[in-house]
C-alpha cells in the first residue's frame, strides 16, 4: 500500500508521510493470509539458511500482538504447520520488542542447557488491528515476518549480551483499549475505534529515542564492546526521525545504522528480523561483526541484543 493509496482514504499527503515518518510503502497481507502463514514462510526460509532440520528445533518462540487466535498461541499453529515435532512453542507479547525478547529468552535457554536449537520469529498482521479511518496511526503500520535460528556453540560468536525493560505505567500510550477482559468487546467500542490501535505518537517518540540509546549502551558495556567495534546498529523501524535521533544520541554515523522503513513501515515484532535479514543479504553483515539490535514499543517495552555474527 503506497502513500498515494492513503491519500484516497484519509486526509493525508505523500509529502506529510515521507517527511514526518520516512515511509513510502508498506506490505498488507490479503484476507486469506493469517499471521501464522507469514510466520511459516519466514521460518522455512530461516531453517533452509541455517541447514537445521525440522526435528532439531527444540524451541519455537513467536513474537506477535496479532495472533491467529486468542487461544491457542500462534506459535502452536506455526509448530503444526511447519512440522516441528520436538519444539516447545510459545508466544511472547512484547509488541515491537517481540523478536529481541524472543532472542533473549532463547539465548538463556540455550546457555542454561534447556534447549539446543531455537527458531525465533517476529510476525505481525497489523492491518487487522489498525483503524484505517485514523490518519494518526494507519499510515504508519505494515504486515510482515522475519525469523532466525539460534544454536549454541563454543566458537565465541553468537549472542554476547541482551537487555529487556518495560514500564507498564505508560501502557496507554500505545494500546488497544477494548477486546480484552477489562473492556470486553462491544459494538460501541467497535464504532468508536476502541478495538483498534490507539497511540500518543509524540510522547512515545521522546521515550523511544532515550530508552533505545540507553539499551544500546547497556549491552555494549555488558559485553565490554566499545562503539568503534560495532559494525551495524539494526534498530526497530518505527519512524526515520526516531532512527536519526537515535543515531545522533549514540554519536554513530548514519551509514552504520540499517534503515529500510521506506518499504515496510512499522511491522512491530517483524521489523528487526526483516531489517537484519536484508542487511545480511546486502552484504552489510560479515562473520565476526558486532551487530546491535534495538527495539521499542507498546507496553511500553524496550530491549537490545549485541551479537557477534
Ligand atoms: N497526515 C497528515 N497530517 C497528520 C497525519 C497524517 N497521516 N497524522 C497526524 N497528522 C497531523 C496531526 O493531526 C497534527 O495536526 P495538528 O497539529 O493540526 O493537531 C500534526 O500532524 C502533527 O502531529 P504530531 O503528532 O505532532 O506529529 P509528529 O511530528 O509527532 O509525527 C508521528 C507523528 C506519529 C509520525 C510521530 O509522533 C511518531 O512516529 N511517533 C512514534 C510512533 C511510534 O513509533 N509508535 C510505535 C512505537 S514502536
Amino acid at each position: 500500500m503506497t502513500n498515494a493509496d492513503f491519500e484516497r482514504i484519509v486526509d493525508t499527503t505523500d509529502d506529510w508521510i515521507v517527511s514526518r515518518t520516512g515511509i513510502r510503502e508498506r506490505r498488507i497481507a490479503d484476507n486469506g493470509t493469517s499471521t501464522s502463514d507469514m510466520a511459516v514462510a519466514a521460518c522455512q526460509e530461516a531453517l533452509k539458511m541455517s541447514g537445521c532440520s525440522h526435528e532439531e528445533i527444540d524451541l519455537l518462540i513467536l513474537g506477535t500482538v496479532t495472533p491467529d487466535y486468542r487461544l491457542p498461541s500462534c506459535a502452536c499453529v506455526v509448530q503444526e504447520k511447519m512440522g516441528l515435532p520436538n519444539a516447545a512453542a510459545f508466544d511472547v507479547v512484547s509488541a515491537c520488542t517481540g523478536f529481541i525478547n524472543g532472542l533473549s529468552i532463547a539465548n538463556s535457554y540455550i546457555a542454561s542447557g534447556h534447549a539446543k536449537k531455537a527458531l525465533i520469529v517476529g510476525v505481525e498482521k497489523l492491518s487487522a488491528i489498525v483503524n484505517y479511518k485514523d490518519r494518526n496511526t494507519c499510515v504508519l503500520f505494515g504486515d510482515g515476518a522475519g525469523a532466525a535460528v539460534v544454536a549454541g556453540d563454543d566458537s565465541g560468536r553468537g549472542v554476547l549480551s541482551t537487555f529487556m525493560r518495560s514500564d507498564g505505567k505508560m501502557r496507554e500510550m500505545l494500546w488497544i483499549k477494548a477486546g480484552g477482559t477489562t473492556h470486553q468487546y462491544s459494538a460501541e467500542h467497535a464504532a468508536s475505534g476502541a478495538d483498534k490501535v490507539l497511540m500518543n505518537g509524540s510522547e512515545i517518540f521522546k521515550v523511544a529515542v532515550k530508552e533505545m540509546a540507553n539499551a544500546v549502551w547497556h549491552v555494549m558495556e555488558d559485553a565490554g564492546i566499545d562503539q568503534s567495534q560495532v559494525s551495524l546498529v539494526v534498530p526497530h523501524q518505527a519512524n526515520i526521525r526516531i532512527i536519526e535521533a537515535l543515531a545522533r544520541r549514540l554519536k554513530v554515523d548514519k551509514d552504520k545504522v540499517y534503515i529500510n522503513i521506506s518499504k515496510y513501515g512499522n511491522t512491530s515484532a517483524a521489523s528487526v528480523p526483516i531489517a537484519l535479514d536484508e542487511a545480511y543479504r546486502e552484504g552489510r553483515i560479515k562473520e565476526g561483526d558486532h551487530i546491535v539490535m534495538v527495539a521499542f514499543g507498546g507496553g511500553l517495552i524496550w530491549g537490545s541484543a549485541l551479537v557477534k555474527w
